[in-house]
């Protein structure tokens, strides 16, 4: 295991990609992290990140004494550089300028284990307020700009290293070299970090924290909480029950899709809840995409609750919450836990409280697809693409009715079809159609039609925080249409959102 010290850098998670990516297990845990959590994870090198401190400054962040005296290699970026400079008794100054942006390293000791196979000139990426005017005793400069003298330095003997740039990002393209070279020369990890290792690592954790207790955990049908369950499962087996809430605004046929893709491939009892009268009754005559959600989240969570506790007391709640979201919820450890349940089952009441068995909070998407793959789901369930907690409910404009809910299934299932037979499937983020309450005239076999409008929409994305519309070809788009038009009773036009994020969002609503 690699320990990432976090000193608040906004690269420190990219810190945590990157060693992952070298397929080193490693944790991102704040600086100032209790030092028997450190020795627990008996790291066989330490990365103190970057951050936006000044070894000056009255609360700046400081270097704590076990990260030197485990006497592992240690790597300092930035902030991490300065921090290891200031502590071993070399001088850190104020720049007269902040340097930011694009450098070149014009010298570097390629004799170094840390830059072995690389080259000058090299280009990389500085941001930083202070710098390094002297090393500190024992230290030699590694790399330089022509700014920039100690750009790296490093104690060969002591194996402790610094970077005045950041490796970590894109804009480093050798980067990944440098973190790779500290992880396999210098702290000699061989990078066979896979998910089957990781497999049988969470499966012995989930058992030592469960023991005998009960597990109950909510079912989405998407990848998180079925890999999440699938380990749990793994672990503890019998003493796992699992809930699939079926609120009725789930795409056509997904419901028993996903209860028999549960069946075949979770080793669990898994009960469905059919909540769809329940759901509808709830949001009949509601338009207002906010009050939508509200009321859905709040039926869930009654319909969770009172299954929960007809089926007896649980101890722990299982939850799908990846790596990602504990970081945004709580800038690492602390508080993560909590925030995460209130966003996923939140407004429990007080009297149902449950631990958290969260066995996905230490990875990142792909690696969870990886895992999926590796329990052997099948790549449709793993590369499913995003669906809303919402469901459909915020892909009907307008009062959401069984018959507007139909309408939105077909015309859904042709777009689907149409993008997945075409091979887009894995090219598109996220494709589907949209019900709004327009209604237009058309013309169908000598008729006049008055029938309500369909929009398409497809988005390619990274991460679903910003989306541009898929170019989808012509044919593609032309056979959506054709087919919507002539299977879906009540639609007579079809039109593709051709907006992106910002200024749209994904959803309509
Ligand atoms: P927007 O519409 O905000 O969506 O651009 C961004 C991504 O989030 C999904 N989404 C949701 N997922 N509960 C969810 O679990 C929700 O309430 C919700 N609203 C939007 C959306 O499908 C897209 O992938």
């Amino acid at each position: 295991t690699i320990v990432i010290l976090d000193y608040g850098s906004q690269y420190s998670q990219l810190i945590a990609r990157r060693v992952r990516e070298a397929r080193v297990y490693c944790e991102l845990l704040p600086w100032n992290v209790a030092p028997e959590t450190v020795d627990r994870l008996n790291p066989v090198g330490i990365i103190l990140s970057g951050g936006p401190s000044s070894v000056y400054d009255a609360h700046a962040p400081t270097l704590p004494s076990h990260v030197l005296e485990r006497g592992v290699p240690v790597l300092g970026i930035c902030y991490g550089m300065q921090l290891l400079a200031h502590n071993l008794g070399g001088r850190v100054e104020a720049a007269q300028q902040r340097e930011y942006g694009p450098a070149e390293l014009t010298t570097i000791r390629t004799d170094s284990p840390l830059f072995r196979g690389l080259s000058a000139p090299m280009k990389v990426w500085m941001s930083h307020g202070d710098k390094i005017t002297a090393l500190p005793p024992g230290f030699e400069a590694l790399a330089s700009t022509p700014n920039t003298p100690y750009a790296a330095m490093g104690d060969e003997k002591r194996r402790i290293y610094g970077l005045q740039f950041h490796p970590e990002v894109a804009h480093t393209p050798r980067g990944r070299a440098i973190i790779e070279n500290f992880l396999y020369e210098i702290c000699g990890c061989t990078g066979d970090w896979t998910p089957g290792n990781f497999i049988e690592e969470s499966v012995q954790r989930i058992r030592a924290q469960v023991g005998d207790g009960r597990v109950i955990c909510a079912l989405s049908g998407g990848v998180d909480s079925t890999v999440a369950a699938m380990l749990v499962a793994r672990a503890v087996g019998e003493q796992l029950t699992c809930v699939f809430v079926d609120h009725g605004l789930l795409r056509l046929n997904e419901a028993e899709q996903v209860m028999a893709m549960l069946r075949h491939h979770l080793p669990a009892r898994v009960i469905k809840v059919d909540a769809q009268t329940r759901f509808l009754a709830a949001l009949e005559g509601v338009t207002d995409p906010e009050e939508k959600r509200r009321i859905i989240g709040h039926e869930f969570v009654r319909v969770f609750e009172e299954t929960a506790r007809q089926l007896g007391s649980f101890q722990f709640l299982a939850q799908g919450t990846l790596y990602p979201d504990v970081i945004e919820s709580a800038g690492v450890g602390g508080s993560a836990a909590k925030i995460k349940t209130h966003h996923n089952v939140g407004g429990l009441p007080e009297d149902m409280q449950f631990e958290l068995v969260e066995p996905l909070r230490w990875l990142f998407k792909d690696e969870v697809r990886e895992v999926g793959i590796a329990l052997g789901l099948p790549p449709e369930v793993v590369y499913r693409q995003p669906f809303p907690g919402p469901g459909l409910a915020v892909r009907i404009l307008g009062p959401v009715t069984t018959e507007a809910l139909h309408t939105l299934q077909l015309a859904d299932a042709i777009v689907r079809e149409e993008v997945e037979s075409a091979g887009l499937n894995r090219d598109v983020w996220q494709y589907f159609a949209v019900l709004t309450p327009l209604k237009t005239v058309g013309v169908q076999g000598d008729y006049r039609t008055y029938g309500n409008v369909v929009a398409i929409r497809a988005v390619t994305s990274e991460d679903g925080m910003t989306a541009d519309w898929a170019r989808l070809p012509y044919g593609v788009l032309e056979r959506m249409s054709t087919r919507i038009v002539n299977e879906v009773p009540g639609v007579n036009r079809v039109v593709y959102d051709i907006t992106s994020k910002p200024p749209g969002t994904i959803e309509w609503e």
